[in-house]
């Protein structure tokens, strides 16, 4: 198996059209583009949530829904942000369009609100921003059920459990509504390994993730075994390592709780050991997984309704 970043990556063969001849859509190619704006314009805190995003305007890409490294969970919640997300676009998951966004020294002086002040203060320098999907609004099993397949609902599920995502449950679903469309955002707290990776040991690194029965769609997903062996195939070792590539050192980096990797490419490697590795098994996140939605399918209603 290639291990990129910390030896010299070997060349992949690429997937060949058996009709043609020719090089077929490689899951790769999913990968989005990563661009860089720049911050102009505080518009508005979201306080929904606990770590304080807020809609901005930017230089020349408009408005979009920033991440500060300066809440919460830090840099590591951006990092969660950029690699679950783009993870989730190789996966053909919509997420809004992810973006690097640089914060200049004065950018929100004016604002009113210390704890914005503080926020803003510790987040110099590149920040994540989602587009901001005007009109959307949060999804509702009772309200917007209609809209999400079990097609989907299958893939998100999978999907959450591998990257350990507690934050989609019925509270608290990300899960937005625009244009008829779900669309998935605020991937922060997912890759929680990342916090403490010394103590990431082979079973924390193929954990079943049981949080995965607060899911808000494992009701409505299907045959989650089926779905398997796709989506770990999805995730190729290219697609990794491009996802990696676009996290910027300045994240990996980030020495605000202190020093743990010598350059981005060693921190990149820690992340690609720990993804390829929960990838190619054993994958008890799935077993866990269709556990749960059993058991779910085999409550009464009312506990059901309860669990809200
Ligand atoms: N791209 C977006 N477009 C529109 N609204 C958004 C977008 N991202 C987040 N929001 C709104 O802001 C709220 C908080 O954002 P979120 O990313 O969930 O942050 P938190 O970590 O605080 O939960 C969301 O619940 C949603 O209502
Ligand atoms: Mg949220």
């Amino acid at each position: 198996m290639t291990r990129p970043f910390l030896r010299q990556a070997k060349e992949e063969p690429g997937i060949v059209d058996p009709a043609s001849g020719g090089p077929i859509l490689h899951p790769d190619s999913r990968v989005p583009e990563l661009p860089t704006y720049t911050a102009t314009r505080y518009l508005q805190p979201l306080r929904e949530g606990g770590s304080l995003p807020a809609v901005v305007d930017t230089d020349a890409g408009g408005l979009f829904v920033v991440k500060f490294r300066g809440a919460g969970q830090g840099a590591k919640a951006l990092i969660a942000e950029l690699i679950a997300g783009m993870l989730a676009r190789a996966f053909g998951l919509p997420v809004p369009n992810l973006a690097l966004i640089e914060v200049p020294v004065p950018f929100g002086r004016s604002e009113p609100d210390p704890e914005i002040q503080d926020v803003l203060r510790a987040s110099h320098g590149t920040n994540v921003g989602l587009r901001y999907l005007d009109g959307a609004f949060n999804y509702d099993n009772s309200a917007a059920g209609e809209l999400v397949t079990a097609d989907f609902a299958t893939r998100l599920v999978w999907f959450d459990a591998f990257i350990t995502n507690p934050d989609r449950t019925h509270r608290n679903p990300n899960v937005l509504i625009w244009e008829r469309r779900p669309w998935l955002i605020d991937h922060g707290a997912a890759l929680y390994a990342h916090h403490d990776w010394a103590s990431v040991d082979d079973a924390r690194v193929h954990t079943p993730f049981t949080r995965i029965r607060e899911h808000v769609l494992l009701a409505r997903s299907a045959n989650i075994e089926a779905i398997d062996a796709e989506l770990a195939a999805t995730l190729s070792d290219q697609c990794v390592t491009d996802v990696l590539a676009k996290v910027p050192d300045t994240l990996l980096l980030d020495r605000t709780r202190g020093e743990e990797f010598a350059s981005g490419d060693e921190a990149r490697a820690r992340y690609w050991d720990y993804l390829t590795r929960r990838r190619d098994g054993p994958r008890t996140f799935v077993t866990e997984a269709v556990r749960a939605r059993t058991q779910l399918r085999d409550l009464p209603l009312h506990r059901l309704s309860a669990r809200r």
